[in-house]
């Protein structure tokens, strides 16, 4: 007879009642980052049903352009077709199922699997056998065999998302409100934004949810994770320099930070952007979105479940310029991610400030950048540090749950605030991390009704 420890205990509606719980009171067990039963139910509950995005319209120019993704365990095939539309397949022969296309990108009039060399064509559709009547005689009905597609494609502003559940709401919708801060740099000039060179990934050894909170709502871990600027000089050493500003919270899992400069500092507008493109700002945006731009250092947020992005100001007086990076947390296992981050920057903008801009991002960002490594390094300890036995218990009994309680009972919602959300005066609280968590645990128990 098998013995139940106090740490096997099963994922039940029970437990999840209890965890609701205790975020009511901003807190969250450890074990959620490691445990391997939500690691499960997190791909069947959250990854099989919500949007995740897959590039940027301005990375498929040509017909036959081609890119190759993943959403998590699903390769992606993303595709140029002959008539302009961008068509999105499993990348996995439908012969035997090996991986069709390997190459990150490319162009091509057709795909022909290195198996047994069957070739679709951009549509996706079937259209060369090895041998064919002589081996599957003249009944075989190729259209039958065509590439599958994803089951759902959008796209807004030229970030294209797919979605493996068929009947899921509308990607305008998912995103909601979230749309109203995206446009802030993704309509802001004239053309929008462009992917520039091609996406870096890498692996890291923690879990996706620690770097959907790093990006959604923790502005706080900046003076203390990356000191190294404060000594350098480069940022202020004010420890409430990155508070400053608003977090806002919006549905379905998505947050946003709008970070402005410590009060005092002397910081040109629009986030360093040539004047030479202000007028474009004020035509395409609204009052209320030009009034936040105007004043704003730093957006970073997160797109509910593995989308991030960060659109800050950077480089050195006389030389500020402003881009931004797309981040997708890859899930490779309940420790493991694959990152994949993009560099994009508005097409309108003179080719000199794309160049200085994209090497600014690369030196700090990506695997080459020195921020990127001290966010590495310390995500990878939060999982180190959270899979013993003491922080596995289940019973919540041992005192091994996060603190998310910042801000809770002491800081009220902006109502002056122009923009929709719920919006917080400062950036050091637990909201938005306490939004992220709501909407996880509302995807989790839907499975259990
Ligand atoms: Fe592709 Fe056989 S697996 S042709
Ligand atoms: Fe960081």
């Amino acid at each position: 007879m098998s013995v139940k420890t106090r740490f096997d205990r099963a994922f039940d509606r029970e437990l999840l009642k209890e965890i609701q719980e205790k975020l009511d009171q901003g807190l969250l067990p450890q074990w959620l980052q490691t445990d391997p039963d939500i690691y499960e139910m997190e791909l069947n509950n959250i990854f099989s049903r919500t949007w995740q995005f897959l590039g940027h319209e301005s990375e498929l120019k040509q017909p036959g352009d081609y890119v190759t993704r993943w959403m998590v365990n699903d390769p992606v095939l993303l595709v140029k077709t002959n008539t302009g539309e961008i068509k999105a397949f499993l990348n996995s022969c439908t012969h035997r199922g090996t991986h069709l296309c390997t190459a990150d990108f490319g162009n091509k009039k057709t795909f022909t699997c290195p198996f047994h060399g069957w070739s679709f064509n951009l549509d996706g559709k079937l259209i060369g056998i090895v041998a064919g009547n002589k081996v599957y005689g003249e009944a075989m009905d190729k259209e039958e065999w065509a590439l599958r597609p994803i089951p759902r494609v959008e796209t807004y502003q030229g970030l294209i998302f797919g979605n493996l559940d068929p009947n899921a709401m509308s990607l305008e919708e998912y995103l909601g409100d979230l749309i109203w801060y995206w446009d802030i740099f993704l309509k802001r000039s004239d053309g929008g934004m462009e992917v520039r060179g091609t996406p870096q990934r890498w692996i890291v050894n923690t879990n996706w949810k620690c770097t959907l909170e790093n990006f959604g709502g923790d502005p706080y871990h900046v003076p203390t994770v990356h000191k190294s600027t404060v000594e350098l000089g480069i940022s202020p050493s004010d420890p409430l320099y990155s508070s400053y500003g608003h977090q806002v919270v919006l549905k379905h899992g998505h947050c946003v930070n709008v970070n402005v400069a410590s009060p005092g500092a002397n910081l040109p507008p629009y986030q360093g952007m040539p004047e030479e493109m202000w007028s474009m700002f004020e035509r395409n945006l609204s009052k209320g979105q030009l009034d936040v731009f105007y004043k704003t250092t730093v957006i970073v947020g997160s797109c509910f479940p593995n989308l991030s992005f960060h659109c800050p100001i950077h480089g050195s007086e006389g030389h500020l310029h402003n881009y931004l990076t797309l981040r997708v947390w890859r899930p490779l296992g309940p420790e493991k991610i694959e990152i994949w981050s993009w560099f994009l920057i508005d097409k309108a903008a003179p080719e000199e400030l794309k160049e200085n801009a994209y090497k600014g991002y690369i030196s700090s960002f990506g695997p080459s950048g020195t921020l990127e490594m001290d966010d590495t390094e310390i995500w990878t300890r939060v999982v180190q540090a959270s899979k013993g036995t003491m922080a596995r218990d289940k019973y919540l009994s041992y005192n091994n749950l996060y603190n998310y309680m910042m801000g809770m009972g002491k800081v009220e919602p902006d109502s002056s605030w122009p923009g929709p959300g719920t919006a917080y005066p400062t950036c050091y609280v637990d909201f938005a991390f306490r939004g992220i968590h709501e909407y996880w645990l509302e995807l989790l128990a839907k499975d259990m009704e």
